[in-house]
């Protein structure tokens, strides 16, 4: 197994590589380990650079990808990189949609980002949500699995990691070692999926029964039915809407 770092920042020894130092030193020493500075390559469309860069990205088999929230968003200098993947690493159909060429199955990634913006601001905006669903994007678009994410706030005048970020870096760097090689997520979806379902079905249910009781109403068979669908479509769509916007570390 190797773990390979990714850094997309400006400096070598900023926080984004505090970061992602923190990760790899509390990795499995078993575990052979790289950190690529994304500064030190030239990298543009079939340079002979990008073709260092996806031979080590093929090699490993967990990327820990760190880049800062430049802009509101990913830096530039990880977004270059992940551009110049695109065309390897995906092939388009006749409606321009892309599929995963299979170049990076099986692989595992966490992400780490961090801004100047305060804790609690990211938390109420979540500033670096964007940086997040950016690298998702392209991860999930290669089929690479999300192993999970940090984030640090408030860096302005920052010099050094605070000792819970600290912690928290090492546990996703001891994750590492729990990551297996084919880890098929099709049923852990079913059984979320499962849940889901089973609980949004039993609050409209006990929604639909107290307010049919409340107004003293007893319905038939379909307006029971338009009932029972209706406030299930609304308790599911806000449901996802919530995790969607929840799915992101904020601080
Ligand atoms: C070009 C640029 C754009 C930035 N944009 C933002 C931003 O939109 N929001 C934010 O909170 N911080 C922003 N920052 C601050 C960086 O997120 C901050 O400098 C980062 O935590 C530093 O990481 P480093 O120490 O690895 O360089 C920006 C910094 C730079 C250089």
């Amino acid at each position: 197994m190797k773990v390979l770092g990714i850094l997309g920042s400006f400096k070598r020894d900023g926080i984004t590589g505090q970061m992602l130092d923190q990760v790899l030193a509390n990795v499995d020493p078993k575990i052979a380990q790289e950190t690529i500075f994304l500064n030190d390559y030239t990298i543009m469309p079939k340079s002979a650079d990008l073709d260092v860069l996806v031979s080590k990205l093929k090699e490993a088999d967990v990327w820990i990808l760190a880049a800062p929230t430049y802009w509101g968003g990913i830096s530039g200098i990880m977004k270059n990189f992940l551009d110049c993947l695109r065309q390897l690493t995906l092939r388009f159909d006749k409606y321009g949609d892309p599929h995963a060429l299979g170049t990076f199955a099986n692989k595992h990634y966490i992400l780490l980002t961090n801004c100047y913006t305060k804790t609690l601001e990211n938390v109420l905006t979540g500033a670096t949500d964007a940086t997040f669903q950016t690298f998702d994007k392209v991860m999930t678009a290669m089929g690479v699995i999300k192993v999970g994410e940090a984030v640090q706030t408030n860096t302005f005048g920052l010099k050094e990691l605070a000792s819970k970020k600290k912690a928290e870096l090492k546990s996703l760097g001891q994750k590492v070692a729990q990551i297996k090689r084919k880890d098929d997520l099709t049923v852990k979806r079913y059984i979320e999926l499962f849940f889901i379902v089973a609980v949004m079905a039993f609050i409209t249910m006990v929604l639909q029964t107290g307010i049919l009781k409340l107004l003293g109403l007893s319905l038939g068979f379909w307006s029971n039915y338009i009932s029972f669908v209706l406030i299930f479509f609304i308790l599911l769509a806000t449901a996802l809407r919530i995790l969607t916007l929840a799915k992101h570390k904020r601080k």
